[in-house]
């Protein structure tokens, strides 16, 4: 399995997960600074406790629609960054495109014989996501404020404040 840079297994915790408790909290520091991406991303981590609440042998339709979500969560923020004058190709929007090809490789998996694989990258993805959304989420938060985008109506105040900004990075997050 193909994980990038930042995302790799998590396994500290699996000893101590049980199908009844919260995995993963929603707390404070998962704070980016937009109302409506926060709402996404709390019921990202929601979904992520209720996978791993789940016996292994009947996770998959609770991950299909996880998966799902996913998909709608990071097309979500990649419209406002393309509302907001990121190129289509920048760095956070290769970073969704790796963990999204990751979890359908995941399903197939699961499908094909490894029945545990959906707990690990439940995991795994428990432990990439603060540091994802901390970063790339915070800052692109941040850009759509400087720019006055409203992310309730995708509208923008002024359409011309992003007037000759185009960017390939995360914004004012590094990509590395
Ligand atoms: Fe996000
Ligand atoms: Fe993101």
């Amino acid at each position: 399995m193909v994980f990038c840079a930042a995302f790799t297994p998590y396994t500290a915790m699996t000893q101590t997960a049980t199908p009844s408790s919260t995995f993963m909290p929603w707390t404070d520091s998962l704070h980016t600074g937009d109302a409506r991406m926060d709402e996404t991303h709390q019921e990202f981590v929601d979904m992520i406790n209720q996978i791993l609440a789940t016996p292994e042998d009947q996770q998959l339709p609770v991950y299909k629609a996880f998966l799902n979500h996913t998909v709608e969560h990071f097309a979500q923020e990649e419209r406002w960054m393309l509302a907001t004058g990121f190129s289509a190709d920048n760095c956070h929007a290769e970073h969704h495109a790796t963990i999204l090809e990751t979890m359908r490789v995941v399903e197939a998996h699961y499908l094909d014989s490894d029945k545990t694989i959906i707990t690990r990258m439940a995991e795994a993805l428990a432990e990439w996501f603060p540091g994802h959304a901390n970063s790339m989420d915070a800052g692109l938060a941040a850009h759509l404020k400087s720019v006055g985008f409203d992310s309730v109506t995708e509208t923008l105040a002024d359409p011309s404040a992003i007037k000759n900004v185009t960017m390939s990075g995360c914004g004012s997050v590094s990509c590395s």
